[in-house]
């Protein structure tokens, strides 16, 4: 059995990889930490795992990496570079899942985050977790940076059109729209009850952190610098990440033929599926899973792909897919313990 601990584990990420790691048949959970909750039980603070999980909250320290293989860092994006490259000097495998070693550019995450990356250095040696497209260096990887939930589902739906080239690069607008768990558990006026029900508003336009992860890893794919339109929405259900993508297409292509290039494309991934041609994404359809589902459409008359992609922020947003990326740097089948359908209704 494989040891493993999880710094910020009283967060909605670090719950939720604990509500999975329980039940992986391959690991053991060794150290758990928090901040404002240290000293006190796991339980305590999240009563769902009562009965799962009976251990005391401690501080993040270097000892913690050195007791166990693999270290999940649920914590805030800053907090994470400060004690990562103390971390990395055990043989632990680290998966931070905060944005501070998602950016291979030092100088876009200074610009992005309004602070300066405290070790540049180590950008080029993490490996941006989405197995779907770096499955090959995720393995080889001691530290892996999981991706962000809007990226993950935006990535997902577009991977296939921009790497095609059949995409116009310029035309690229996501829409998306996420569950109030996505701003995770610490107090804000936002996302209080009285604020957020009955209520739906955009935010970030413009310049919500996460356009240029997202725009990092589609040029990759295009093989040319390309930029995107990214409007976040913030919905009133819990979880849940529904992406909306536009792109004009260079050529006219026909519903089918585009379905049938987004089914090739993904046809070996367990956790993404391609629904039938006409069909849309629900976020309703992938609660609770590690499944990404992906719905194609064409706009004939404006000759314009409409893509839609849904999944549950805490999953394939977060902890699911660290434990997808756990699983690959183990060895071990990369579905251990996420096979499971989606909870419905
Ligand atoms: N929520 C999502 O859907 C989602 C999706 C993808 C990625 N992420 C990213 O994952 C990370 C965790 O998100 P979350 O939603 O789980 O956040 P959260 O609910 O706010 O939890 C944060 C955790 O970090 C701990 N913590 C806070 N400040 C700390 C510090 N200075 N030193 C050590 N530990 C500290 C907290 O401990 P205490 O409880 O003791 O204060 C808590 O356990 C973030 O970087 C977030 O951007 C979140």
């Amino acid at each position: 059995m494989k040891k493993i601990s999880i710094a910020g584990a009283t967060g909605y990420t670090g719950i939720e990889l604990l509500r999975l790691l329980v039940k992986h048949p391959e690991v053991e959970i060794a150290a758990l930490t928090a901040e404002s909750h240290a000293g006190k039980n796991i339980a305590a603070v999240a009563p769902s795992l009562k009965g799962w999980v009976d251990q005391s909250l401690v501080k993040l320290s270097p000892q913690i990496a050195q007791e166990c293989d693999v270290l999940f860092l649920a914590l805030p994006h800053t907090t994470s570079m400060k004690h990562v490259p103390e971390l990395l000097q055990s043989d632990c495998k680290i998966i931070d899942l905060s944005a501070d070693y998602r950016l291979q550019d030092a100088g876009v995450y200074g610009d992005w985050y309004q602070t300066p990356h405290l070790n540049p250095e180590l950008l080029s040696q993490a490996v941006y977790g989405l197995p779907e497209l770096h499955r090959k260096a995720i393995k080889k990887a001691q530290l892996v940076a999981n991706p962000g939930c809007y990226p993950t589902g935006a990535i997902l739906a577009l991977a296939p059109l921009v790497q095609q080239d059949w995409a116009d690069s310029t035309s690229i607008i996501l829409d998306s729209k996420s569950g109030v768990s996505g701003a995770g558990r610490k107090l804000s006026q936002g996302t209080q009850f009285c604020e957020a029900n009955e209520s739906v508003a955009a935010y970030g336009l413009g310049d919500h952190r996460h356009t240029p992860e997202i725009e990092q890893e589609l040029s990759g794919l295009a093989g040319q610098q390309l930029t995107v339109t990214f409007s976040p929405h913030l919905m009133p259900m819990t979880r849940g990440l529904l992406t909306t993508a536009y792109v004009s297409l260079k050529n006219a292509i026909d519903l089918q033929t585009l379905h049938d290039h987004f089914a090739k494309f993904y046809k070996n991934e367990r956790f993404v599926r391609v629904l039938e041609a006409g069909q849309y994404a629900n976020t309703a359809h992938v609660a609770g899973s590690n499944f990404c589902d992906i719905g194609v459409q064409v706009d004939t008359r404006n000759q314009r792909a409409i893509v839609t992609s849904a999944i549950d922020n805490l999953m394939k947003g977060a902890s699911s897919q660290a434990i997808q990326n756990m699983n690959l740097m183990l060895g071990i089948d990369e579905t251990t313990g996420l096979d499971a359908p989606p909870l419905f209704p």
